[in-house]
């Protein structure tokens, strides 16, 4: 079997042609632009380039975005203090702390300070804790970004055995809520799970969030399987490498994500719908 391919690079054009044409006819009807606060401390290379993406799809899209570039050694009390006066200014609809921050932060601590109706990440506890009631209001962007690749599959999937490896906030955990939701039995592996290969080969949906090049061996992936690939490394070559042995896997896989040109576009995507979400909730 060869895998059909899910272009998440695709999918992920439309809905920003989407977005864009939504404020479009916002703007038309008077209404001004929605904004996006990007804050980064540092300067974190894989986190710059991040960083840039993400600014450059918003001013694609009609989203303005303020960046506010921080030195790696910024205090507690300054990026506070830049963190209260964006939740109190109105022009400002989305705030987005680009993690991980410099070591003498704690990351949850810093992000629990974002007013949640402006956490466009969805990693508040406030939208994380929504998200496990089961009424989210902004979903983390990467497994927003997968369900809504799941749901454009044609195969239903929402009895299935989902196994995810990496239990992040910012991926594992609520992916695993997600799909959940969504009716699926689901497994979390973590660093200190027994036998990897054996629970992969119960999968029918992989989803691997680690970041270790070629962790989940193709051989492992059950037949018909559905894997997502959100691993994103840079190799030594400049090439990016997701988590799973891409051939492999793609001789066995229903369904599989590349890497890159899958998950990583979608991302961006949903931080884009995401932000104009609070946009709305701005105006309301
Ligand atoms: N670091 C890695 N991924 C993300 C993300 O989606 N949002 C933020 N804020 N930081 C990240």
């Amino acid at each position: 079997m060869t895998a059909q391919l899910i272009d998440g690079k695709s999918f992920a054009a439309t809905l920003r042609a989407e977005v864009a044409a939504d404020i479009q006819t916002q703007i038309q009807q008077g209404k001004r632009q929605p904004a996006l606060a990007v804050i980064l401390a540092g300067l974190d290379p894989a986190s710059m380039i991040y960083v840039n993406n993400k600014r450059q799809a918003c001013e694609e899209v009609g989203i303005q975005s303020h960046f506010h570039h921080l030195p790696a050694d910024v205090s507690e009390e300054t990026l506070f203090a830049l963190i209260q006066q964006l939740n109190q200014d109105p022009a400002v609809d989305g705030i987005l702390l680009q993690v991980p921050l410099p070591d003498q932060f704690n990351d949850k601590k810093m992000l629990e300070w974002i007013d949640p109706k402006k956490d466009v990440d969805g990693f508040h506890p406030y939208n994380l804790g929504r998200l496990a009631q089961g009424r989210p209001l902004f979903r983390s962007c990467t497994p927003f970004g997968i369900m809504t690749l799941l749901n454009t599959l044609p195969h239903d999937y929402r009895n299935q055995h989902a196994v995810i490896i990496g239990a992040s906030y910012i991926v594992g955990r609520p992916m695993a809520l997600e799909l959940l939701l969504a009716g699926c039995t689901v497994t979390i592996c973590q660093r200190s799970t027994r036998d990897l290969a054996e629970q992969v080969r119960q999968a029918d949906i992989v989803i691997s969030a680690v970041g270790i090049p070629n962790l989940i061996k193709g051989n492992w992936i059950k037949k018909g399987a559905i894997v997502i690939d959100v691993g994103t490394t840079r190799l030594p070559d400049g090439k990016l490498a997701g988590d799973i042995e891409f051939d492999e896997a793609s001789r066995r896989a229903a369904f599989i994500t590349p890497v890159p040109g899958g998950v990583g576009p979608m991302t961006v995507a949903m931080l884009l719908k995401n932000t104009l979400t609070a946009f709305s909730l701005s105006l309301s």
